[in-house]
């Protein structure tokens, strides 16, 4: 008998890969089949393209240049309440759907993919983990509380001061100013004093334009780009920063202030008694005590780099564009404009002493005036994903399986005609309708639940304060030159492209 064993032959290099190519286009093909016919949403209405491949939204946003905010609106109006807009994903157009997703009772975590595309995984904004996110916060509370931000007040009117110097000094020139600018350098010279102690001076830049703020600006789609793409942070992470700050204007300026937020970090992890001589708290108080933390470990130089970084972008284009939007709105309609004055001058007598927020905050008009602005305003536009646990959940009156990812962009909640009727007009006056507190419910721009904004309350002492003063203490008139347009593509943020608001702001004697 032969004993002599045949080994089959081994396939050879090209076989091997002839082997392994077309195993991943079967695969690729029974995915397409599967997404179409035996998922679990596959019931659901929708682009079939988009119910088949990851790659639709990719297709529309960064092949075609499509708006996400208008895509959606576009896909509802074709297929419904409810649409697929991608294998795993819905989402909801009815706006009791808002609080059903995001509410404290769900507490659903947030989709990683999309969170990830900052960068920041350490931080309080993009950690998708529930329990490390409301530590987070707990400690973060002792700055961003109302009681902590009423402190702080006159640090938010220091900075508006220093706008309003820039603002006097154009007018005295015959000069207008880019009001887009000038407010998002208030907002950022007020969250680096609030959070860091340390004034950036954006405003004192030639014609409001700080590189900064204009490179932030500019960065913008690449969220877009890295939330489809996750492989781009690896490389960019992976290309050395000398040769990013030699390639890209905007990434050296944005790689600029990493340097500059860490240089303070290490800093203060060098020797924590240097913050005794900060002139008031800032955020490496709290993230560095043991007593807020308790007991649980503090963040290391990449959590603090994070957090310092997202709580820089998260306070300074927000607001700054609330500001823009509601100085705009005002100037289009004097009526308005005359109206909030009005108030103002009647508050606010003489010049020289400025009521405090506590007091502006009673004011009907300018809070009618603040409230329409968050409704109008592209704050946050996107969807904010969430994964529905295990369990599955209703949603919109729909059973939806555990793991699916579900959002709603607030606009379809701020531009509901049901809620708030002529939705596309800007009118303070619904705000003060007797059964306006109806309407609070529905106001959802800093949303709902256990990952809303962590800074609500600065927004709000920022709006208040910088509204009232420009409006008080200016004669402010459209610079018609150039006609501003509030045009924008999604891009997480709003990424505006039309022309900048631009006005005379002439200082009032009394
Ligand atoms: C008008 C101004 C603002 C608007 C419209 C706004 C809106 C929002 C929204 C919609 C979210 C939820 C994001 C998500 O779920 O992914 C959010 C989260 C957040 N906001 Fe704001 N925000 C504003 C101002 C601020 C300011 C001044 C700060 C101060 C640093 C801030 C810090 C944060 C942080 C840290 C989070 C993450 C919270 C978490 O995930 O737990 N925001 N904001």
């Amino acid at each position: 008998m032969d004993s002599q064993l045949t080994l089959p032959s081994l396939p050879s290099p090209t076989q091997a890969a002839t082997l392994a190519l077309s195993a991943f286009v079967v695969y690729k093909i029974w995915l397409v089949i599967y997404n179409l016919y035996f998922h679990p949403l596959a019931h659901f209405p929708g682009p079939r393209v988009a119910a088949a491949t990851e790659l639709w939204l990719p297709y529309r946003e960064l092949y075609k240049g499509e708006s996400l905010s208008d895509l959606r609106v576009r896909v509802h109006q074709q297929y419904g309440d409810i649409v697929r807009i991608g294998p795993n994903e819905l989402h909801f157009a009815r706006p009791t759907a808002y609080n059903e997703i995001y509410n404290m009772k769900h507490r659903w975590a947030k989709d990683y993919r999309l969170y990830r595309a900052f960068n920041l995984d350490s931080s309080s904004f993009s950690t998708t983990d529930i329990v490390a996110s409301k530590r987070r916060r707990h400690v973060l509370s002792t700055l961003f509380s109302r009681q902590a931000i009423s402190n702080m007040q006159g640090l938010v009117r220091d900075r508006i001061t220093d706008m309003c110097d820039v603002l006097k000094r154009r007018d005295n020139a015959g000069k207008s100013s880019d009001l887009f600018f000038g407010f998002r350098g208030f907002t950022t010279d007020t969250i680096t004093s609030f959070c860091f102690a340390k004034n950036f001076h954006a405003t004192n830049a030639p014609e409001f334009e700080a590189p900064l703020i204009v490179a932030l600006e500019q960065c913008l789609p690449s969220i877009t780009l890295c939330k489809y793409f996750g492989s781009m942070l690896w490389v960019m992470n992976s290309i050395p920063e000398a040769i990013i700050s030699k390639l890209s204007a905007p990434m050296a300026a944005v790689l600029l202030l990493k340097k500059t937020l860490l240089e303070q970090i290490k800093a203060v992890l060098r020797d924590p008694s240097v913050l005794e001589n900060a002139p008031h708290p800032i955020i490496y108080h709290a993230l560095l005590s043991p007593e807020i933390n308790k007991g649980h470990a503090l963040p290391s130089e990449l959590g603090l780099l994070h957090e310092a970084q997202v709580l820089f972008s998260a306070g300074s284009d927000t607001v700054g564009t609330a500001l823009m939007v509601a100085a705009f709105h005002l100037l289009h309609q004097p009526e308005q404009q005359r109206r909030l004055e009005e108030e103002l001058r009647a508050a606010w007598p003489v010049l020289e002493e400025q009521p405090r927020f506590e007091a502006l905050e009673k004011l009907p008009y300018l809070t009618a005036v603040v409230k329409e602005t968050l409704r109008v305003s592209p704050g946050t536009p996107a969807g904010l994903p969430r994964v529905v646990p295990a369990a599955g959940a209703m949603l919109s009156g729909a059973f939806i399986p555990g793991g699916t990812i579900v959002s709603q962009s607030p606009l379809f909640v701020h531009n509901s005609e049901q809620i708030f009727p002529n939705a596309h007009v800007f009118d303070p006056e619904r705000w003060m309708q007797p059964n306006s507190s109806q309407l609070e419910t529905h106001l959802v721009a800093f949303s709902k639940g256990p990952r809303s904004c962590l800074g609500i309350n600065l927004a709000y002492c920022e709006l208040y304060l910088c509204l009232a003063t420009v409006f008080r203490q200016f004669d402010v008139r459209l610079d018609t030159t150039k006609a501003a347009e509030l045009s924008w593509t999604e891009h997480f943020l709003p990424h505006f492209h039309g022309e900048h608001l631009r006005a005379f702001c002439t200082p009032r004697s009394e």
